[in-house]
């Protein structure tokens, strides 16, 4: 089946069966490599997208369930005022470690910051428990989003 689908600003034309998974689609048909596959049944995080701004694990998502809906992955993530906001800490902080799980940890902290200006320890836990580090970069990432915290007003 044909589906069309907006990722980060661009209208795409897919044809694939409607049960196809979000992150095939961008990773296979369209070539956009830095959403990561990790576990396919939603339990790591590393293929986190926001859907309409939401964290949404693109490995259990349906081509057929999106619909119009506005797809953003992290190659457009530091486009918008928090994403830019979290990646700047990540460098600043040197998040990274082997960097498999890095692109839905930074997907995650930016959907958070959005939503949730100043965030508590709890607030970022939260959002956060579902993206799994084997590096063990968390302390790190949640110094991070407190750095983008208070870097100023959020928005995007
Ligand atoms: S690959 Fe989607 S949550 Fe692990
Ligand atoms: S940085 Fe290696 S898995 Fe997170």
């Amino acid at each position: 089946m044909s589906f069309t689908i907006k990722v980060n600003g661009n209208t795409h034309n897919v044809d694939v069966d409607g049960d196809t998974p979000l992150l095939w689609v961008l990773r296979d048909v369209l070539g956009m490599t830095g959403t990561k596959f990790g576990c396919g049944m939603a339990l790591c995080g590393a293929c986190t997208v926001h859907i309409d701004g939401a964290a949404t694990r693109s490995c259990i998502t349906t081509i057929d369930s999106i619909g119009g809906s506005a797809i953003t992955t992290i190659e457009a993530v530091g486009a918008t005022a928090a994403g830019a906001k979290i990646q700047k800490a990540w460098l600043d902080r040197e998040v990274v470690q082997c960097g498999y799980c890095q692109s839905g940890q930074i997907m995650s902290a930016s959907a958070l910051l959005a939503s949730n200006p100043r965030p508590t320890d709890s607030d970022i836990d939260d959002a956060m428990s579902g993206n799994i580090c084997r590096c063990g970069t968390y302390a790190r990432i949640r110094e991070a989003i407190k750095q983008a915290a208070q870097s100023g007003p959020q928005g995007g």
